[in-house]
């Protein structure tokens, strides 16, 4: 299906998706979100894709929602027509997508980083919710995810002041996994995606609901549903598989059952 703001394709079992809107730097407007919708939504029902990668340009990930589109609207228009709502397709996704940042994440392009699963930053990349320069604040999850990925100090700082963070920086304060050269960027990115796409889906697919259920649960509750999940890792024949070809010292050979 061809599309106007992003490109999609699929590499062995990764489903690449590139923000492609290079003359407003992938400024988030309402066609990309329902562009990304589709996307997504292939790729979830695709049993050929095992994992995601979600990227931008060399200069911009993503410079935040579209301010141009955003300038008009009223109080009852964004009330009525929730147009950040639309967002949530990134983090409904059950298969894990990791984001290639490179240059500007900025507002709603930090925030579309932070409902990815793993974040791999080019040595370029800047993180920012730099909303409260134009008079509004973070609005797709940005005050919230912020301060769990980089405590409430720096994030406090960034969403009252608008300053941005490095990489170094990112990566220091836990909003990233790794840095690695620019150059180096999305191929680094598309190998964890294979690496997890090897895996058994239904596994990956627990683990990840597993570790996002750490931000909603207490402690106990979440050790409790954790139990559950790995035990019914025990009802697939992969883990049979897995841990047989453990025992036998070969690759073990998964059939996503
Ligand atoms: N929305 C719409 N257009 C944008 C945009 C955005 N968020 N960010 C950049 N653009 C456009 C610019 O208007 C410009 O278009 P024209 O050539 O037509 O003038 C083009 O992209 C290139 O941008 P610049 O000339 O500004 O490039 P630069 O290299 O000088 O600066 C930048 C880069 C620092 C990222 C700067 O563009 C900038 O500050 N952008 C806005 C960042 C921002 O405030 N993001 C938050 C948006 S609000 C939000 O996201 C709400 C939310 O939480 C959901």
């Amino acid at each position: 299906m061809p599309f106007n703001c992003i490109k999609t394709e699929t590499r062995g079992r990764v489903g690449l998706i590139t923000l492609d809107r290079p003359k407003a730097l992938n400024a988030i407007n309402a066609e990309l979100v329902g562009e990304l919708a589709t996307a997504l939504d292939g790729f979830e029902s695709d049993d050929g894709v095992g994992a995601m990668v979600l990227t931008g340009s060399e200069k911009a990930f993503a410079a935040g929602a579209d301010i141009k589109e955003m300038l008009a609207k009223e109080f009852v228009d964004v009330v009525r027509h929730d147009f950040i709502q639309p967002w949530e397709c990134l983090s409904r996704c059950r298969k894990p997508i990791v984001a290639a940042v490179s240059g500007y994440a900025l507002g709603g392009g930090c925030e579309i980083a932070m409902m990815c699963d793993i974040v791999l930053a080019a040595d370029t990349a800047r993180f920012g919710q730099p909303e409260i320069l134009l008079g509004t604040f973070p609005g797709a999850g940005g005050t919230q995810r912020l301060p769990r990925a980089v405590g409430k100090a720096k994030a406090m700082e960034m969403v009252l002041t608008g300053r941005m963070m490095n990489a170094e920086e990112a990566e220091r304060a836990g909003l990233v996994s790794r840095i690695v050269p620019a150059a180096e960027l999305l191929d680094e990115a598309m190998k964890v995606a294979a690496k997890i796409a090897e895996q058994s889906l239904p596994s990956v697919m627990m683990a990840k609901e597993s570790v996002d259920r750490a931000y909603q649960l207490t402690l106990d509750e979440g050790i409790r549903f954790e139990r559950r999940l790995f035990q019914s890792t025990f009802a697939t024949e992969d883990r049979r598989e897995g841990m047989r070809a453990f025992a036998d010292k070969r690759k073990p050979d998964f059939k996503n059952r």
